[in-house]
């Protein structure tokens, strides 16, 4: 099988490790890293001295099958449009844009290219048992996801819900294959002029609710989510990589609580085997265009919930 040649575009905080993933593939080649910061396109050239670096895609485009587009949400709509345009595979970072009308413009474009975009919570090995789990419970379920750290200065380009929520929207709809009707959302602007920390509660018509609470300006760092059903407690913790349980039975030795690490995974790594496996074999990637899309309208209603106070039909 041919290899692919691919490009990174962007070299910057997590550019740098998705080139890393992207040179190591036996079924890649690492063509080119695209960067229009001179800083970073000398750090690019230490780390990479073999490899071109171009301060724009148009320099590279006739030598690469897919790119990774590693660079601010603003970017995504254009440098996607432009590869789709330009016949290449793509590989987006989250959110795939940053407006529903971009995500929704990219349609006319879509055609036998992979188009990637980078959910990356959905690697947590935890998933493979536990979503069947949550689909198959009976009655109603309380479900928190909680996505909480210091500020780190990071991404202040776009709210919170852009950069955090949007990971735990797409889990929601990921592991219980379902939309909601309706949302409400409370948030504060702290640090900087957009949302720092939002709480949004998502109603679903079986009396199932949601309630997601993204933060960037938080004294602590908390990565969980929980489901709250008539069968018990189901505990994640995406950040110790455990799950705990507490059902309505207490367990053989005699505890009310039972903790199991599960295996923590490279999820950059996971991600692109993913994708340059879509492109060599025709499959549908992990993360598709229709996936991305859904995550970017859940975000924009709960930017429209947030401005408008009050609870939104959906
Ligand atoms: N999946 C995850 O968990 C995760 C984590 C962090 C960031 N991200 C996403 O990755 C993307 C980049 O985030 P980051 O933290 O690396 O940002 P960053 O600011 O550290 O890096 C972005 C880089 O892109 C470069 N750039 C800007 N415009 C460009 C263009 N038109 N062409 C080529 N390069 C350009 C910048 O010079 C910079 O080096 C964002 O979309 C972010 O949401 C995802």
């Amino acid at each position: 099988m041919e290899k692919v040649n691919v490009a990174v575009i962007g070299y910057g905080h997590l550019g740098k490790w998705h080139t890393q993933k992207a040179a190591a593939f036996d079924n890649t080649n690492l063509v080119a890293i695209v960067e229009p910061f001179e800083q970073n396109q000398k750090i690019a050239q230490a780390d990479y001295p073999d490899v071109k670096v171009v301060s724009d895609i148009a320099d590279v485009l006739d030598s690469i099958d897919a790119a990774i587009i590693v660079t601010p949400t603003s970017t995504h709509f254009e440098l996607t449009k432009n590869l789709l345009q330009n016949k290449k595979h793509v590989f987006c970072e989250k959110p795939l844009c940053s407006t529903y009308g971009e995500a929704k413009d990219l349609e006319p474009f879509l055609g036998a290219q992979v188009l990637q975009v980078g959910h990356s919570e959905r690697c947590h090995q935890a998933w493979e048992g536990l979503k069947d789990t949550f689909q198959t419970i009976t009655g109603k379920k309380t479900i928190k996801i909680t996505r909480y750290a210091p500020f780190k200065g990071r991404a202040t380009d776009v709210d919170v819900v852009q950069d955090l929520m949007i990971h735990d929207i797409d889990l929601m709809l990921y592991l219980f294959g379902k939309k909601p009707s309706s949302v409400s959302s409370l948030g504060h602007k702290i640090r900087t002029d957009k949302w720092d920390h939002v709480t949004s509660h998502f109603f679903f018509d079986d009396g199932d609710e949601v309630i997601i609470t993204s933060g960037r300006n938080h004294v602590k760092e908390v990565r969980a989510l929980e489901v709250m059903s008539e069968v018990g407690c189901h505990y994640v913790d995406l950040f110790a990589n455990t799950v705990s349980y507490a059902t309505n039975e207490q367990f053989d030795d005699g505890s009310y609580v039972q903790t199991q690490n599960y295996e923590k995974r490279d999820h950059l790594l996971l991600e692109q085997k993913s994708f340059f496996n879509a492109i060599q074999t025709s499959s549908k990637p992990m993360v598709d265009y229709t996936d991305g899309l859904n995550a970017v309208y859940f975000v924009s209603k709960v930017n429209e919930s947030l401005e408008e106070g009050k609870r939104l039909t959906l």
